[in-house]
């Protein structure tokens, strides 16, 4: 048996000294986010049990049916957020517009922003599959002491200052970098506590499984289809294996742990993909980049696309570098 002494709190405290503004703010934030998923934890763990399976009966700004669930797990972590008072705003998929928390106080000195997806993988709540949460953190760009814009969300993914997801699986895993590669937290459910479980998490150069929504083929773009039948080929280590469980967080987690890669393109049904670039895709190729892992749009990287707005849809390939590569190749050469 696998004995893991070092709790997500320690491993908080101990690694501070890499934040390059050193403040403790960000520490405090990622602790409130730790909270935060242990409470949705609880929940999605009693769907079935409880009053939470199902459709809120609202549609976000994505056009997307609500579940109750979605709703939950947004209200939760803006609430333990703007309550410790530790972040000037937030932005969420499940939200109309950004949130300036605390933005009558003038004095407020907090210098973090948060967008966050709270619920990833909805579709699988009421199934007992796996689902997530995925955050993104930013230093504000506008001055500390005014209330936040626009601007302060609207920034490259390459700025941003940590990233992580929780998946709540098998088993509930926190996982997150703040460029100073990934580590794994594993929640013991019995005392409610993260203990570092995998630490330095790398994405193999190669992998062997590909994960698309293979229903949309004949909507995808040329280079997506050649590349796809490409995996299916029988060469070398081919035909890879087919994943896709639906849940963005757990198809990113399961690929990073045994090599693989994610794609969502784009579509002649959806111009623009369907996964949001400032909730999912940037977090997760921050992440991915910071395990050795490569994320693009099939030309650019996703870190450098600049955003032009909150709910910003943007194609997806993200996962093994090797395999990121030959999917770009095909792009470029359809
Ligand atoms: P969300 O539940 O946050 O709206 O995200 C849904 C996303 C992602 O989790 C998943 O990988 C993808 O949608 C699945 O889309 P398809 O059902 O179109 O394959
Ligand atoms: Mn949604
Ligand atoms: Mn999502
Ligand atoms: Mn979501």
């Amino acid at each position: 048996m696998v004995t893991q002494t070092k709790t997500l709190g320690e491993f908080i405290i101990e690694n501070q000294e890499y934040f390059k503004y050193s403040s403790g703010e960000l520490s405090r934030l990622i602790n409130s986010i730790r909270l935060a998923a242990k409470v949705v934890n609880h929940e999605v763990n009693k769907a079935g049990l409880v009053d939470i399976i199902g459709a809120a009966g609202d549609t976000n700004i994505q056009g997307e049916h609500q579940q109750k669930l979605d709703v939950y797990a947004n209200t939760k972590f803006i609430q333990t957020m703007t309550k410790r008072n530790i972040v000037c705003g937030i932005a969420s998929e499940e939200e109309d517009d950004f949130i300036a928390v605390n933005s009558q106080d003038e004095n407020h000195q907090n210098k973090y922003v948060v967008l966050i997806d709270p619920l990833d993988g909805s579709s699988n709540i009421d199934v007992n599959v796996s689902v997530g949460t995925i955050f993104s953190i930013y230093r504000r760009v506008t001055p500390v002491g005014t209330p936040v814009t626009i601007a302060d969300f609207l920034q490259k993914g390459n700025q941003q200052v940590a990233a992580g997801y929780i998946v709540y699986g098998t088993s509930t895993m926190l996982v997150y970098t703040t460029g100073h590669g990934v580590n794994g937290f594993t929640l013991n459910p019995a005392i409610g506590t993260f203990y570092l479980s995998h630490p330095d998490m790398q994405f193999p150069e190669d992998g062997k499984i590909y994960s698309v929504n293979e229903g949309n083929y004949i909507h995808f773009p040329q280079g997506i289809k050649n590349y796809i039948k490409y995996c299916q080929m029988e060469e070398g280590d081919r035909p890879y294996t087919s994943r896709y469980i639906g849940s963005l967080v757990s198809d990113f987690h399961r690929n990073m742990i045994k090599g693989g890669i994610y794609l969502y393109p784009k579509s002649s049904k959806m111009y623009e993909g369907k996964l949001r670039l400032l909730y999912e895709c940037n977090p997760l190729a921050y992440i991915a980049e910071q395990a050795n892992g490569k994320a693009s749009d099939g030309f650019t990287r996703i870190l450098d696309i600049e955003p032009t707005e909150l709910h910003q849809r943007v194609p997806f390939i993200c996962g093994s570098k090797n395999m990121v590569e030959k999917a770009e190749e095909f792009m470029k050469d359809a």
